[in-house]
Parts: structure tokens; C-alpha cells; sequence
């Protein structure tokens, strides 16, 4: 699948922007400063995502995207047929068509991303690859509760949560998140999720800051989204980004760093910077297997199955509600 082509940014609903209002200025007003990573999402962040998951020091998506073309046969005998697939944080839907076409004769297609815009360009994108299927997109925060359509209540569902995206969330998140979706997959549901596993720190440290400044651009993008959407005066050239490695934690952090001593306002809210303070933009946690085999476990999940590629960077997780 090639891009999306042009996609028009329509800009927030006046809830969404207060939401995201709140969540900069509450993040912005303590000790450590910080912004939820959800919000790097605008249309332009999507697309910086997507070409960020082309270079080559992204191993994780077609490292996914192979395993997942290896295990086709074995997902498809384990899952059941004719289910509705519901994928949490689809973006640009770009694993959705080897995961569909794995199932036996899936019902339809279920996207939900935060990134209404994006969401909208790329389910329509699918549906005219798969012109069988029903597809019905849904905006929204994956974290919130969400109700599915009352005709899919009786019938199969198989949740998908491809590139690692669970590991933005720490791992008591991680639990609430997938306990939600075991409740909302029901009691005969299926998840299948892809996790990023521990492995060198060089190599985790290459994915997150690329040679050629891709990830720096979509950490970057968020300022410009707040100067944008909430009337900010952020200069970015002020601004660098920064990637670490907490072996403790056991995740990848984005910052966005302070160059000097600065006051940035937004809309009538000042926030001092000394040179160097960081804005912590983002979490990726690494998993051993076992370990996230105990966080899917203590929300209530059976593990079915799991697997890993050759060089052990990534794995894929079959989880199930029996
Ligand atoms: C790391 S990208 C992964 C995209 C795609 N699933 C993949 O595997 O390449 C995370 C995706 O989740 C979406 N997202 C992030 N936080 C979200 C939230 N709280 N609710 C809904 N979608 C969210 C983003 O818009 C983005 O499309």
C-alpha cells in the first residue's frame, strides 16, 4: 500500500480541543513536564508516522509485517471465521489487508484511531481494496470506553493492535486498556497484539532518532500542532529532540529539550524553561515475552499463542477471552 495522497486537516471539535487544551497545560504546569503521545496525531503527524515506518532503522513494522505473513495460516485456523476484526490505533490501515485476509471470511472491518481525519482517508482507502467487506470506522480515544454497534453484540470479534502501540502505555495502563477490550471483545473474543521485544540499546536508540531527522520532524510536529490548534508561540528551532533508553523501566523515551532559557506562551498561559528541561512527549516500553504474557494475563486474558521472528525483535500475541 503507497500513501494516502493528500488528506485535509480539518482541525479539532471544540471538545477535542479543550481535551487537548488540558492536557497541555496540565502537562506543562508540573514539576516534569510532559504531553500525552496521542496528541502528536494530527494529519501531518500521521503521515510523519507512516514515513517514520518506512526507514530503515524502523525495524518494527516490517519486522511485524513479515511475521505476520508467516503466521497467516496458523492465525487464520486459530481465530474464528466470520468476525467482525476491531484494530485499536489502525492509522493508516496498512496491516489490516494481510490480517483480514488471514481470517476465514471476516464479517468487516472495525477501525478506531484517535486521528479523525487520517482515520476517515484511510478506512476509505481499504474499502476500496476490499470492496466485500463492511467497514465501519470509529474516531475516538481507544482508552475511553467505546460501544460497538448493538448488531455486532452475538457475534465474533477479534481485536488487532499491531506496531507495538500498547507499549506507550506503562505497564498498569497497558492492563486497564486490554481488561477494557476483553470486555468489549466479549467472552468468546480474540486479541491479537504486537509487541516490541527488549533487545540492544544502540539498536532501540537508532529507531527512535534516524539519520535523517524523521522522527525528529513528528516529535517536533506537535509544537507546531499546539501553536496551530491552541494559539502556542512555540519556536521550534528552540527545541530539539531526544530520544533515551531507561534499562530500569525498560522503555524508549522521547523528549522534546529546551535549547536555552525561554518563556512560551499559550493562549494567555506562560511556562518557563531552563536550558536543557525537557518535555517528555512519548513512552515505548520493551517486553520480554513472559512479561507481557503476566500484563495480558492480569486483565483477564488466556494467552493462545504467541510468536516471535527469527532474530527475536518483535513478537505477536494471540490472546483469548476463554
Ligand atoms: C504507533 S502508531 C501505529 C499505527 C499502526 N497501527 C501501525 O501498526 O503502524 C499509533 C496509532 O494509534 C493512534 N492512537 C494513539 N493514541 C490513541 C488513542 N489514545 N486512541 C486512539 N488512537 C490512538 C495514532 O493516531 C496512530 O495511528
Amino acid at each position: 500500500m503507497d500513501g494516502l495522497g493528500d488528506v485535509e486537516e480539518t482541525g479539532l471539535s471544540e471538545a477535542e480541543r479543550e481535551t487537548f487544551a488540558t492536557d497541555v497545560i496540565n502537562g506543562l504546569s508540573g514539576a516534569a513536564k510532559s504531553i500525552p503521545c496521542k496528541w502528536f496525531y494530527d494529519v501531518r503527524g500521521s503521515e510523519l508516522f507512516e514515513e517514520i515506518t518506512r526507514l530503515d532503522e524502523y525495524y518494527p513494522t516490517r519486522t511485524e509485517l513479515s511475521l505476520l505473513d508467516d503466521i497467516a495460516d496458523d492465525l487464520g485456523d486459530r481465530l474464528p471465521e466470520r468476525a467482525w476484526v476491531i484494530e485499536f490505533g489502525s492509522g493508516s490501515s496498512r496491516k489490516s489487508d494481510l490480517f483480514l485476509d488471514a481470517l476465514n471470511d471476516p464479517r468487516g472491518y472495525v477501525p478506531i484511531d484517535v486521528a479523525a481525519d487520517y482515520l476517515e482517508a484511510a478506512a476509505g482507502a481499504l474499502s476500496e481494496r476490499q470492496p466485500h467487506l463492511q467497514v465501519r470506522p470509529i474516531a475516538g480515544d481507544f482508552t475511553e470506553p467505546i460501544d460497538l454497534p448493538a448488531d455486532m453484540a452475538e457475534q465474533p470479534k477479534v481485536g488487532f493492535f499491531p506496531g507495538s502501540t500498547i507499549g506507550n502505555f506503562e505497564p498498569p495502563q497497558a492492563t486497564r486498556f486490554l481488561a477494557q477490550g476483553r470486555a468489549m471483545l466479549g467472552d468468546g473474543g480474540h486479541m491479537v497484539i504486537g509487541v516490541d521485544l527488549k533487545k540492544d540499546t544502540d539498536r532501540l536508540l537508532a529507531a527512535y532518532d534516524d539519520a535523517q531527522g524523521v522522527t525528529a520532524d513528528f516529535n517536533l510536529n506537535l509544537l507546531d500542532r499546539i501553536n496551530r490548534e491552541l494559539g502556542g508561540e512555540f519556536d521550534r528551532e528552540r527545541f530539539r529532540h531526544q530520544v533515551r533508553y531507561d534499562p530500569d523501566e525498560g522503555r524508549i523515551e522521547m523528549h522534546l529539550e529546551s535549547v536555552d532559557a525561554q518563556t512560551v506562551r499559550i493562549d494567555g498561559h506562560r511556562f518557563e524553561f531552563r536550558a536543557g528541561e525537557t518535555i517528555h512527549t512519548e513512552n515505548s516500553y520493551k517486553y520480554a515475552v513472559e512479561d507481557f504474557a503476566g500484563v495480558a494475563r492480569a486483565a483477564g486474558w488466556t494467552i493462545d499463542h504467541h510468536w516471535t521472528d527469527a532474530e527475536e525483535l518483535f513478537s505477536v500475541h494471540l490472546l483469548a477471552a476463554a
